[in-house]
């Protein structure tokens, strides 16, 4: 099973921005601890950060032809983009939305999420455990799902 594990704007600072709000782990530590989670379940993980729409756009645009599950941080994209949103909406394969901090918890405009709708499912608030929880859930959704040995990988 191939997962894209995508980052939004900013999140390359993690560890130095806003520790208060987001905690000390550095972008490199969450990809850490993910890839030992992935190594248990049998996952290959991509990785990728960009502060561009665009480039998320063009990965999003990938997941069907290079990926079975997606987990996507969208950052502050999250609340605003709506072509995100229709990225997302334009593939099968499923995307797991998920933030560091507490969306609902914070300022009201972080409240809505332009991408929870098309979004399999969203997790906020459980820091570096967010991303580990989607990696587990990605692999329980498609179980069953796809006749081995993928034609993926
Ligand atoms: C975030 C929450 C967003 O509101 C914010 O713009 C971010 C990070 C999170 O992981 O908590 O950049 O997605």
């Amino acid at each position: 099973m191939r997962v894209l594990v995508l980052q939004g704007p900013n999140l390359q600072a993690l560890g130095k921005r806003e520790p208060a709000v987001y905690g000390t782990l550095t972008l490199q530590d969450i990809v850490q601890q993910l890839e030992v989670e992935a190594a248990s379940l049998g996952v290959v993980l991509t990785h990728l950060q960009s502060n561009h729409e665009g480039a998320l756009i063009d990965a999003l645009h990938r997941l069907d032809d290079e990926f079975d599950g997606c987990i996507l941080n969208a950052g502050a994209f999250t609340h605003t983009s709506v072509a995100l949103r229709d990225a997302i909406a334009s593939q099968r394969t499923p995307v797991i939305e998920v933030h560091l901090s507490n969306i609902f918890a914070r300022e009201s405009f972080r409240h809505h999420s332009m991408i929870a709708p098309v979004c399999r499912g969203s997790i906020s608030g459980l820091g570096a455990l967010s991303y580990v929880l989607a990696l587990r859930a990605l692999t329980r959704l498609t179980s069953g799902t796809r006749v081995p040995p993928s034609p993926k990988g």
